[in-house]
């Protein structure tokens, strides 16, 4: 008799414990597709990347493709911060075209879900959303073993660090600079040559000392040569000049 009652007692109990499950397992659930908007503004310093995304209307974009079953391969999102904004030059979004921008946002979305794990998998150059006829728009991927991961698009450098989200198919990292696309800001092409951006520009140029200086770091050393040949010849020629 007591150990009926027990025995009623515990599966009471179980029968409890099992509702009481449910409702809370339930709405901590995602019932529908990630949604990257609400993503953003629950990380609380994305104002400015939430904005942008509206008005080029990459974030229905985004929603749409993220609730559509043939993308199967998921995406990542590099949000800059509003601090990463703040710190561009004055103007900087202002310069760009409603088209410039809209390749500006897409730069920082890939077609394609990462873990902070499965960088290491990626193969550079990695293509983003922006990448197409206007340009390869694409990133260079970096990672080490010990999760660090850096992020580089021949302009701007950066370290990826939080994840906002990173539950296929929708990853989300928060990083600290605008990555400005090498297209757009790479090659300061000057007004009066348009077919400019094709040619290097003319060594001893100071200007082009940016992103560009890499490539350019063989010639002054050939330029240096050139004038220690030049001053050798002159050298044999005093010396010549004196003995005559
Ligand atoms: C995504 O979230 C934003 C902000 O919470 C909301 O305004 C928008 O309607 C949501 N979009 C979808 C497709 O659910
Ligand atoms: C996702 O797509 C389905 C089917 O097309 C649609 O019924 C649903 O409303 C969409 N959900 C969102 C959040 O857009
Ligand atoms: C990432 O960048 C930082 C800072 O420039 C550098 O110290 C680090 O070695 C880089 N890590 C990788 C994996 O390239
Ligand atoms: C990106 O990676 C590719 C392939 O490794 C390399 O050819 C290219 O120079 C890199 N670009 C930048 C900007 O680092």
């Amino acid at each position: 008799m007591a150990r009926s009652v027990a025995v009623a007692v515990v599966l009471v109990a179980m029968a409890v414990a099992a509702s009481a499950q449910a409702p809370t397992a339930a709405p901590t659930t995602p019932s529908g597709p990630p949604n990257v908007t609400a993503i953003l503004e629950k990380g609380g310093q994305y104002t400015t990347f939430i904005r942008l995304m509206k008005e080029t209307q990459q974030d229905t974009q985004l929603n749409s493709q993220l609730n559509n079953s043939f993308n199967g391969n998921g995406y990542t999102v590099f949000a800059p911060t509003d601090n990463a904004f703040n710190n561009l030059k004055p103007g900087t979004l202002n310069s760009l075209t409603q088209q410039q921008q809209v390749a500006l946002v897409q730069g920082h979305v890939l077609p394609q879900f990462y873990s902070m794990d499965s960088f290491e998998t990626a193969s550079n150059p990695v293509r983003t959303q922006a990448s197409g006829t206007d340009g390869p728009y694409t990133l260079n991927i970096t990672a080490t073993s010990n999760n660090q991961v850096n992020v580089s698009t021949g302009v701007v450098d950066v370290t990826v660090t939080n994840a906002l989200s990173s539950v296929k198919p929708l990853a989300v990292y928060s990083v600290d600079k605008v990555l400005l696309p090498f297209e757009l800001f790479g090659v300061k092409a000057p007004a009066a040559a348009p077919t400019a951006s094709s040619t290097k520009p003319k060594k001893g140029s100071e200007a082009a000392s940016g992103p560009a200086g890499s490539e350019d770091a063989a010639e002054p050393t050939g330029a240096a040569s050139a004038r220690a040949v030049g001053w050798g010849v002159a050298g044999v020629a005093a010396v010549l000049g004196c003995l005559l």
